[in-house]
């Protein structure tokens, strides 16, 4: 395989390195991948997250750990460990999807897996350079924009989707200033937008999910930006939960909300967003928090828990989706878009 390199994966020498997402800020330290039960750790654990980066890191190790006497069934075994590693960003399904399809339309040729799994990351260096040329021009000189999760270089192997957009109008020379939700359970935004705005120099300031309202009832905030897991064919879509309190207080704020993903986040099989599937995580996430900070929790060691990882915002709450090079608006995802698009009728 070529050597790649993103922020937070590399291939050199036919091996696969993650930085582990779960040290930063504080700790740069890149994992070797051993094995796709490995790499299906890794990506439970959160060391490598991101909708579209789940999807290009568990197709470049199941490339990575087939090999010419691989046969069909074996290949097969291991797809499907990676594909239920999480249940809710469709991009890893998608992206699995197109290496079994590649193994069987070419009988197991190795070379072709291979190559497969490069012209996926390559792809999404591309639909990240689209979604940010096209997501930049909505933002003016002085916005002050709101994000949640960690949508940026971290999330994808390119420049990210939110994030990107507004990486992008800050290199066009625009003025802008990031209000970044911490993102609780896991604090991606806290500890992972926080980081990769610093890197970009790019001015912030850290709130806590539930200061938003406030802030949009005294005008601070012109535009929010969120990616996305998963796009249901009626504009309905998944994101980090807390993604929907977002869009519910935009729309009484009258503040555009707009969602950016590439077309691998789509889910032509998802009529609504009723039929997305929501991942639920551990309680320790929420009675407490663990980190390279070490561990503490807070609340009750039995206290009762409720830990979806995801939220669903429907359609009717979004601005417009910032869809690979394409600004999508909400009449036009309700009038079937993204079916035209996608070919899908
Ligand atoms: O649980 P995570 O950290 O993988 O969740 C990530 C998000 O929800 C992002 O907003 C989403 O993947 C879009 S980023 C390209």
């Amino acid at each position: 395989m070529k050597n790649l390199e993103a922020l937070s994966l590399k291939v050199a020498n036919n091996q696969l390195y993650i930085l582990d997402q779960q040290l930063l800020p504080d700790e740069e330290k890149w994992l070797l991948v051993e094995s796709v039960d490995h790499m299906v750790q890794i990506i439970k654990d959160l060391k490598v997250r991101g909708a579209p980066l789940i999807g290009i890191a568990a197709s470049l190790s199941l490339a990575l750990f087939t090999n010419e006497n691989t046969t069909w069934n074996e290949f097969k075994a291991l797809e499907k460990k990676l594909r239920e590693s999480r249940p809710t960003a469709v991009n890893l399904m998608n992206a699995l999807d197109r290496m079994l399809e590649i193994a069987e339309r070419s009988s197991m040729d190795y070379q072709k897996i291979v190559e497969q799994a490069e012209n996926l990351f390559a792809e999404d260096v591309e639909l990240c350079l689209q979604m940010a040329k096209a997501g930049a021009d909505l933002i003016e000189d002085g916005d002050n924009i709101l994000t949640h999760c960690n949508t940026g270089g971290l999330a994808t192997v390119g420049l990210g989707t939110a994030l990107g957009v507004i990486v992008q109008a800050h290199q066009q020379g625009k003025k802008i200033h990031v209000y970044v939700d911490e993102t609780r359970p896991l604090l991606q935004g806290g500890r992972l937008t926080t980081w990769e705005l610093e890197q970009h120099n790019i001015p912030y300031t850290l709130i806590c999910d539930n200061m938003s309202g406030k802030l949009m009832a005294e005008g601070k905030v012109q535009k929010v930006f969120v990616g996305a897991d998963r796009i249901a064919m009626n504009g309905d879509f998944a994101n980090k939960i807390g993604t929907y309190n977002l869009a519910v207080i935009c729309s009484h704020h009258k503040v555009p909300f707009y969602t950016v993903a590439p077309q691998t986040t789509v889910d032509t099989e998802c009529a609504s967003g009723a039929g997305i599937p929501v991942e639920m995580r551990k309680p320790e996430e929420v009675r407490g928090i663990y980190g390279s900070f070490g561990e503490i929790r807070w609340a009750p060691k039995n206290a009762k828990v409720f830990n979806p990882a995801f939220d669903v915002t429907p359609c009717g709450l979004l601005t417009g989706i910032v869809l690979d090079g394409k600004v999508l608006s909400q009449g036009e995802l309700k009038s079937g878009v993204l079916k035209r698009i996608l070919n899908k009728g």
